[in-house]
């Protein structure tokens, strides 16, 4: 008798980060049930469908690691639902989104996971969360449990934005030391916060506190400087650290020294500083590009794209963060009002696929690679998520690597009325 299954996709070349060839996927439960040799008969199948994928590609689901859904910062609120975002997120090719959960001040992170794991009911893709801490809580063993308890094993710390989400080293430290009885992860966004001030405070004496002087408010020092701090942290604690966004490839570097020290150290950078350059600062509207760390010069964003092709980055997150260009206009005269970071959860993939697997720099497997299996591996996803194998997800992008497309604003599905990529 033959036997059931809900697709079968023929004509396709599978992609994962470990091989690539022509194969035919056989989905059953929502699962991949076998992969089949391309001569390899269906005659003993009865498929629901037959998706004919000749010149396709079939790639494992985008996992976007770093997202921000449906929240405060500061004094603005992100525009999107886990609804809308996760729709916008499977139109650019992302089947798993990782949202933070950041209580605002004075909150229980307890409470603020639970909030979020509720607000999380209407996605349309599969989710999961990074905890955060923003004060030292009063026991870290229980409150790491209860994290745990929770299935979310990643928490976010910050080196800055004082009096909301920074903590200091020994907290980090013993953030990381705690999280070694669950396995867990620290997240770190790494910028030092004194050298921001300070850059702030210079700027603000000189009329350049507005969004054309984003770059300067927040040096690569600054950043280079918190990397190597919390390094630190790690080696002492002998625990695991990922950095989020990392923008220049000297914080990647240190990163990778750090790995050769035995260090299990992780680099995360996103789509905008590889692409852009702090040119966009001086142009129409700069405000629409303050996200920290800043967009940096145009050697240091091809240097960040050389650690990319050489394997030095192992995730590339979009850091979403959905405000209007209405929003970012609103404090635009002073960078330490305004609402931080760009949206990106549908443009993670085809701009990366567009800039850097398109013009020949990585290799379809290495942007699968960076784009899926590792943030699978690295927020414990791996390898239901991540991967095409038998007994994985059936979360699969079927792609044309030559369709080209222009992107504008219009054909996007995210709640912003813009696109940072966008050419006007
Ligand atoms: O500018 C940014 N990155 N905003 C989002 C919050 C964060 O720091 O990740
Ligand atoms: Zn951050
Ligand atoms: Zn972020």
């Amino acid at each position: 008798m033959a036997d059931s299954v809900d697709a079968v996709i023929v004509g396709g070349t599978v992609v994962t980060d470990s091989w690539s060839g022509a194969a035919t996927v056989v989905v059953k439960d929502g699962r991949v049930a076998a992969l089949l040799g391309p001569d390899e008969g269906t005659d003993h199948l009865e498929p629901g469908r037959v998706i004919d994928a000749t010149g396709r590609l079939i790639l494992p689901g985008g996992v976007d690691p770093h997202c921000h859904l449906a929240i405060p910062l500061g004094a603005f609120l992100t525009l999107d639902s886990f609804e809308s975002a996760s729709l916008a997120a499977l139109a650019g090719g992302t089947t798993t989104i990782v949202d933070f959960a950041i209580p605002v001040p004075g909150e229980d992170p307890v409470a603020a996971l639970d909030k979020k794991i509720e607000l999380a009911a209407e996605s349309r893709c599969d989710y999961a969360f990074h905890a955060c801490l923003n004060a030292p809580p009063a026991d870290v063993g229980a409150t790491i449990a209860a994290f745990a308890e929770r299935g979310v094993r990643t928490i976010k710390l910050f080196t800055t934005y004082r009096g909301e989400l920074m903590v200091d080293i020994p907290t980090i430290e013993s953030v990381m030391v705690a999280l070694k009885t669950v396995s867990g992860l620290a997240y770190i966004h790494a910028e030092e916060n004194s050298a921001i001030e300070e850059a702030q405070g210079a700027a603000a004496a000189d009329g350049r506190i507005d969004a054309r002087g984003m770059a300067a408010s927040r040096p690569v020092s600054a950043e280079e400087d918190a990397v190597s701090q919390v390094l630190g942290a790690a080696e002492r604690a002998g625990a695991p650290v990922y950095f989020v966004h990392q923008s220049v490839s000297s914080a990647v570097n240190l990163v990778d020294d750090a790995r050769r020290r035995g260090v299990a150290a992780y680099s995360e950078t996103c789509p905008h500083y590889l692409v852009l350059d702090d040119s966009c600062y001086e142009g129409e509207h700069p405000e629409r590009y303050v996200c920290c760390p800043p967009i940096r010069q145009r050697t240091a964003a091809d240097a960040l794209g050389d650690s990319l092709r050489q394997g030095f980055v192992h995730t590339i997150g979009s850091d979403h963060c959905c405000y209007s260009a209405g929003q970012k206009t609103q404090c635009a005269h002073d960078v330490r009002l305004m609402p931080n970071g760009l949206p990106g959860v549908e443009t993670r993939l085809p701009i990366v696929w567009s800039e850097f697997v398109d013009t020949g720099l990585l290799s379809p497997q290495a942007f699968v690679k960076v784009m899926s299996a590792n943030p699978a591996r690295l927020n414990g996803l791996y390898p239901r998520k991540g991967t095409i194998a038998p007994g994985s997800d059936a979360d699969l992008v079927i792609f044309d690597p030559h369709a080209t497309r222009v992107l504008r604003t219009d054909d996007l599905h995210m709640e912003t009325d813009y696109t940072p990529y966008e050419l006007r």
